[in-house]
């Protein structure tokens, strides 16, 4: 469907199901993860490598990047991670987009990722061209970018944010008066808009893995554990986000329920992140929140099939081979550089309140 606003048309850019693999999980015999993992642990040292993963990558490979001095994060604290390491190697455990962001922030570093397949719903629905056409419609706009976008994408925005900074940087932009031309992700740029109160022109793209939960399954869910407390990411429809107890960034949702100190919770996330819920607050409930309506059936059923493709046998392989190298375009990278950048110091200086970082 074609939406239009102030003129300008909003066509949906949601990707086709057909572009969205199984996710399929790799299982392995205690023996063999093991020997993987002492594997991993010994050419890591070897290679002055760290791991830098996400909560949403296999339990193996967080546990792994906790015991060898990486980082297990949100988009912004990856990104922040990989800037402030020493290592000469960043071995990615994410989507391409991280991949990149670690690329363009540290050119003379090498960035290897497990499957260079991995990719993102809303990198794919937002090619770089169609993007830059959007943008010259409305010339008078700040470019505002989400982080689940490639290289190109980045290189032609003002501003880059992730889920944790997001509404404070539109906010401390439209202080100065600014409208916004926002993407790729619609119900974050919607939840953005209803928070700040921006002009912002929304680029109709979705997360593949959000969008599936159901805010009325979610209610009846919520009658069966009224004690319940239950955490969004807004990446989520807005009848998901509504009924939210804590709207975050994965870092922030770990957070929330840490404060909560609840003994059940509905999470509406990529289940991925459960294995450090689980830690963060041991002893409480953690339920997946419904990604399947009355009568239909879910895809990725709240685990990423990107993510999924992160897995301890290709990590080995990976650092084996040194192979699965990330490349950026030398002609985009330093532009693609300065939104990246300017979300890192905007964060820097605002880090008691941004509330994905690790450190605040
Ligand atoms: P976070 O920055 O909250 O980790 O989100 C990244 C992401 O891809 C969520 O789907
Ligand atoms: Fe992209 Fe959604 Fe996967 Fe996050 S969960 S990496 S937004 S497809």
């Amino acid at each position: 469907m074609t939406v239009l606003n102030n003129t300008v048309e909003l066509p949906d850019r949601r990707i086709p199901p057909e572009l969205v693999p199984e996710t399929i999980v790799e299982t392995l015999e205690p023996a063999e993860r093991d020997e993987l993992r002492a594997r991993i642990k010994r050419l890591l040292k070897e290679q002055d490598a760290v791991l830098v993963a996400h909560y949403y990558t296999d339990p193996d490979l967080q546990s792994l990047a906790d015991e060898t001095g990486g980082t297990v994060s949100d988009s912004l604290d990856m990104a922040r991670f990989g800037h402030e390491s020493k290592a000469r190697t960043l071995v990615v455990s994410g989507v391409r987009f991280m991949g990149e962001t670690a690329k363009i922030l540290n050119p003379e570093k090498r960035v290897l990722m497990p499957d260079l397949a991995a990719e993102c719903s809303l990198d794919l629905g937002c090619p770089a061209d169609e993007f830059s056409r959007f943008c010259d419609q409305r010339p008078d706009r700040t470019v505002v970018v989400y982080a689940n976008t490639s290289a190109a994408v980045k290189a032609r925005a003002d501003w880059m944010v992730t889920s944790s900074s997001a509404v404070e940087v539109i906010t401390y932009l439209m202080q100065k008066g600014e409208k916004f031309t926002w993407a790729p992700d619609k119900y974050l740029g919607q939840y953005i808009q209803e928070q700040t109160g921006a002009d912002m022109l929304i680029w109709q793209g979705a997360c593949v893995v959000h969008e599936e939960f159901k805010g009325i399954e979610l209610a009846d869910l919520k009658r069966q554990h009224p004690e319940a407390r239950v955490l969004v990411h807004p990446e989520s429809p807005a009848s998901v986000i509504e009924q939210a107890d804590a709207i975050a960034s994965t870092t922030g949702i770990i957070r929330a329920a840490q404060e909560m100190r609840a003994k059940e919770y509905i999470v509406a996330t990529d289940k991925g992140i459960f294995h450090k819920l689980k830690e963060a607050v041991p002893g409480a409930v953690f339920i997946e929140a419904p990604t399947a309506g009355r009568s239909a059936t879910c895809k990725s059923c709240a685990h990423c099939p990107w993510m999924a493709m992160n897995t301890l046998r290709k990590l080995a392989r990976t650092l084996e081979t040194r192979g699965n190298e990330i490349h950026v375009d030398p002609r985009i990278l330093d532009r693609a550089r300065v939104p990246i950048k300017r979300l890192l110091d905007f964060a820097e200086s605002r880090r008691k309140t941004i509330y994905g970082a690790n450190d605040a």
